[in-house]
């Protein structure tokens, strides 16, 4: 069965045909900028633009930045805050015309790496963390995801930790690699005190660089990339959507 699976970033919108029983791509990979002011008006327009520029007419899954239950808006960290309240699933389905599924982004990313990326076949406790616009999280254990895990609002220097250690933050304030690994130190340590997670799944478009930072990272649990880099949040969409028909 193949879906169409579209990632909803705070930077930008990507799209792509997933094939869901080999968590493969089977299109183009496409991409636009999120809208500022990201509201809801703008970026169910843009998503819908994506969409057709695909001329797709089946089903959709979709990874949005925020706290998701059925297919509603709970919090608005990255996006702009009249999300809250709205229900994302019926204003794409809208859009559209196509059924549709919404999901965190991370937990789809998530989903992606347990089924089809480096997380797969693991049965004890996995987190799945991305680093992008904000930090997201999403923790596995025998398989399970326990959702809407915003570990990117723990508390660090008085401010949520995604301020301090998101991979926008590295960019936004030019810090060097060793400076934004003892940043993102800090929050791992945090982390594993917390939920002493056996592997964490690095993702987000940073996890292409593993190389220049993983060296100067400290945790106690094994340390990975995530297998799809930086298309486990479309993969992990787009599969949300048959898991569902699966509940
Ligand atoms: C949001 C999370 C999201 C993460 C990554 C955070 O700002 O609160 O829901 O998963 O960004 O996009």
């Amino acid at each position: 069965m193949d879906v169409l699976g579209i990632d909803i970033g705070g930077s930008g919108i990507k799209g792509a045909v997933v094939a869901v029983e080999t968590g493969r791509l089977v299109s183009e990979h496409l991409q636009i900028k999120t809208p500022r002011p990201a509201t809801p008006a703008s970026v169910i327009k843009a998503t819908g633009e994506l969409v057709r520029s695909f001329d797709w007419h089946g089903s959709i899954g979709c990874g949005f930045p925020a706290v998701i239950q059925d297919g509603m808006v709970k919090t608005a960290a990255n996006i702009d805050t009249s999300w809250i309240g709205v229900n994302a699933r019926d204003f794409l389905q809208r859009e559209t015309g196509c059924v549709c599924s919404v999901i965190n982004d991370a937990d789809a990313a998530g989903l992606a790496e347990m089924v089809f990326g480096a997380g797969r076949g693991k049965m004890g406790s996995v987190l799945i963390l991305t680093l992008g616009t904000g930090i997201g999280s999403a923790l596995f254990y025998q398989g399970r995801l326990f959702p809407n895990l915003e570990l990117g609002y723990l508390p660090l220097e008085g401010a949520p930790a995604e301020h301090y250690a998101s991979a926008a933050v590295r960019v936004n304030e030019k810090l060097s690699w060793v400076t934004w690994s003892k940043r993102l130190n800090r929050f791992l340590n945090h982390v594993e005190r917390l939920f002493s997670p056996e592997l964490i799944i690095i993702g987000g478009g940073v996890s292409s660089r593993h190389k220049e930072f993983f060296p100067l990272l400290e945790t106690r649990a094994e340390l990975v990339p995530a297998g799809y880099l930086n298309h486990s949040g479309i993969v992990g969409a787009a599969s949300f959507v048959t898991e569902q028909c699966h509940d």
